[in-house]
């Protein structure tokens, strides 16, 4: 299994909430505007970041379940509290097991930020089958697509980003993952059982200043490039302090690519 830390989390959500697709935004928007209230189920919810995001551009009130296998996230995933009539509800679930759990219950909305490239094929098409069976609006969001852009270019970036790329396969609990054809292979998989699919481009764009950001997307591709191995350690060690002195200098930038995805059924409970 893997394992994302409260602080990554953190240093992310900013850049994801810049990043979020304002079409794809708005389709959901649309789609639920002037209902009298509203249950939102958030796979894999992490500390709660889709709840901020997305919580004002819905109506009030809204019932958040939030769903994850980590105590120590879902601990935090409360924050800031829902305000006097709405709710959040938290609930550790492992999602390779009791998926259909969080879908039941009656929620108008199901949604999941960042997780789908951890998922396997057999799974994703579980989720869309799963969705499909109970009319249920899926919003799924930041799917990694495996693009990276690093600027100034160094001659091991793009054996560097290889390596990370075939390091998302691997298995993250959910059998081998999609990594970057999850997002295709989601709009694909709801084509097929007959949803409607807006989606749209959320890359992260990390500048200059976003030093800590950058280190710490430097930390994880070194490290996961050589966990996967078939790159000299050597060799990545010296890319992490050549790129690591750019940061430094103020002259690195990062375009990481991602994309959101909303897809409705035609009717819809
Ligand atoms: C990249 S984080 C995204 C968190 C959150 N959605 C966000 O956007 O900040 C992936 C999340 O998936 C959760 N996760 C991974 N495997 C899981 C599983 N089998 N069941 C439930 N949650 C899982 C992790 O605990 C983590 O919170």
């Amino acid at each position: 299994m893997t394992r994302f830390a409260a602080d990554w989390l953190s240093l992310r959500e900013g850049f994801d909430a810049r990043a979020r697709n304002a079409d794809v935004v708005k389709a959901v928007a649309a789609a639920f505007k002037g209902l009298p209230s509203l249950i939102v189920a958030d796979l894999a919810c992490g500390t709660g970041a889709t709840r901020r995001a997305l919580g004002t551009h819905l109506p009030q009130p809204q019932h958040w379940r939030l769903y994850d296998n980590d105590l120590s996230l879902l601990a935090r995933a409360e924050t800031p509290p829902a305000p006097a009539g709405s709710s959040i509800r938290t609930r550790p679930v492992d999602l390779m097991h009791d998926l259909e759990a969080t879908l039941d219950g009656g929620p108008d909305l199901i949604a999941t930020s960042a997780l789908l490239d951890l998922v396997s094929q057999e799974w994703l098409e579980r989720l869309v089958t799963e969705c499909a069976a109970r009319n249920l609006p899926l919003y799924a969001t930041l799917t990694y697509t495996g693009e990276v852009t690093l600027d100034p270019v160094d001659r091991l970036d793009a054996s560097i980003i290889a390596a990370v790329n075939r390091h998302q396969t691997s298995d993250k609990g959910f059998g081998p993952a999609l990594g970057g054809a999850a997002a295709a292979e989601l709009v694909r998989s709801c084509k097929s059982v007959g949803f409607s699919v807006v989606e749209g481009g959320s890359d992260w764009v990390i500048g200059v200043e976003d030093r800590e950001m950058q280190s710490a997307m430097l930390t994880q591709w070194s490290q996961t490039a050589q966990e996967i191995g078939g790159i000299d350690t050597q060799d990545i060690a010296g890319w992490f302090a050549r790129r690591r002195a750019l940061v430094a200098r103020g002259v690195s930038t990062m375009r990481v690519g991602h994309r959101d995805v909303f897809a409705r059924p035609a009717t819809t409970r």
